[in-house]
């Protein structure tokens, strides 16, 4: 959509949850977390392990030992209320807000992350028969804090787990390995090659350890089952150039509690770098948006500004067919809860996640010219 111009055909926003005839999640709430009116019966909650969680806030506890060792909290205090004034660049422009930011928030995200990933497993996971790995490539905008690596990571060695002791499958691979790129306008380098290598690394023992717990010492992934790479880049000054030559082999691109940011930032070229992307993914792509529910952007609408909900938007981007079918809508919530399980133990407090949840597959260009 051109700045300034009118979103043409805007759909009402749906009220009800469409999850392309699945079941809805199980109920399984430990926390003594209060419901709010707008939770509804079928949230999903934590079925990834309660170790499996652990093991990933101690990624966060080996990657960034001391920083949580120091005293944190006059950094955060900075960065919240950089957030807070909206100064994105400014809370995430100095090296110590980044790690201060990645050791408050990323952990909670992490956790809320390896559960929607375990989630939409069967969506994400291409089944091929008689296929024992899966290369998945996965590419995370605004993706720098880490919270999707982490989250990935977890995700990645349920999936091994539960796969590990069923038989060879016939309907899909047992093994993933797993390939990030973080796209990110701030420069994260130094925190995702942290966590990368507390990821695949043994984490760290006492030097009184007994052998047998040396021993049984490993890494959360080996180093080739999960590579990340960081680009530092204004995801909305890329050349289409730039952008195929990231996104040519992606499996699933992921906009996580960025896309409000974007819009905030520039509406119009956000909608350009959407289109972009459009064009960039391979057929069979998929496209993961989570946000925070009851996101509004601002759209200007015959000279008068008006408010929109941030999916709407996204969707009349995605779904306008003025350009042939480009994208499926596969999956769609205004609101989900991820809370977490009673027992996890950070130095750091943790916080349940409500979050919009959106799910877009990239059709064949035959789909496009229909
Ligand atoms: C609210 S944080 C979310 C971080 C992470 N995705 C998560 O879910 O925890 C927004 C992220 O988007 C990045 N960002 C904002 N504008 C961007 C842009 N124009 N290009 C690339 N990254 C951007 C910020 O640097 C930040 O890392």
């Amino acid at each position: 959509m051109a700045p300034g111009k009118a979103p043409a055909r805007l759909k009402q926003p749906s009220k009800s949850k469409k999850e392309g005839g699945r079941p809805a999640f199980k109920q399984q709430d430990k926390t003594k977390h209060q419901a709010t009116p707008s939770e509804k019966p079928g949230d999903p909650t934590a079925t990834v392990a309660l170790g499996s969680l652990q093991t990933l806030l101690n990624v966060f506890r080996n990657a960034f030992s001391e920083r949580l060792a120091s005293d944190v909290k006059p950094l955060l205090q900075q960065v919240k209320q950089h957030l807070f004034n909206r100064e994105f660049l400014e809370a995430f422009g100095k090296d110590e807000y980044l790690e201060a930011y990645a050791v408050r928030w990323s952990p909670s995200r992490a956790l809320g992350y390896a559960q929607i990933f375990h989630d939409l497993h069967d969506r994400i996971i291409e089944k091929e028969p008689g296929k024992t790995t899966d290369q998945f490539r996965v590419v995370c905008l605004g993706g720098g804090a880490g919270a999707e690596i982490v989250g990935l990571a977890g995700f990645s060695q349920q999936f091994m787990q539960e796969n590990l002791s069923e038989e060879v499958k016939e309907d899909g691979p047992s093994k993933l390995s797993v390939d990030v790129t973080a796209i990110d306008i701030a420069n994260w380098s130094p925190v995702v090659t942290s966590l990368q290598s507390a990821i695949t690394s043994p984490p760290p023992l006492s030097k009184y350890a007994s052998a047998a717990v040396k021993e049984a010492n490993k890494e959360l992934l080996a180093p080739e089952a999960f590579q990340t790479r960081f680009v530092q880049q204004d995801v909305l000054s890329m050349t289409p150039e730039q952008l195929s030559a990231e996104l040519k082999d992606a499996t699933l691109v992921t906009i996580m509690f960025t896309l409000n940011e974007l819009y905030t930032a520039s509406l119009a070229k956000t909608q350009r770098f959407l289109l972009m992307l459009t064009e960039a993914l391979p057929t069979g792509a998929q496209l993961l948006v989570v946000d925070s529910p009851g996101s509004y952007s601002t759209v200007t609408l015959n000279g008068a500004e008006k408010k929109y909900p941030m999916h709407w938007i996204l969707d009349h981007t995605l779904l306008s067919t003025t350009q042939g079918r480009k994208w499926e809508k596969t999956l769609e919530d205004e609101s989900r809860w991820f809370r977490l399980p009673e027992g996890l133990k950070y130095p750091i407090e943790l916080e349940n996640m409500r979050y919009q949840i959106h799910l877009y597959k990239r059709l064949s260009q035959a789909s496009s010219d229909s």
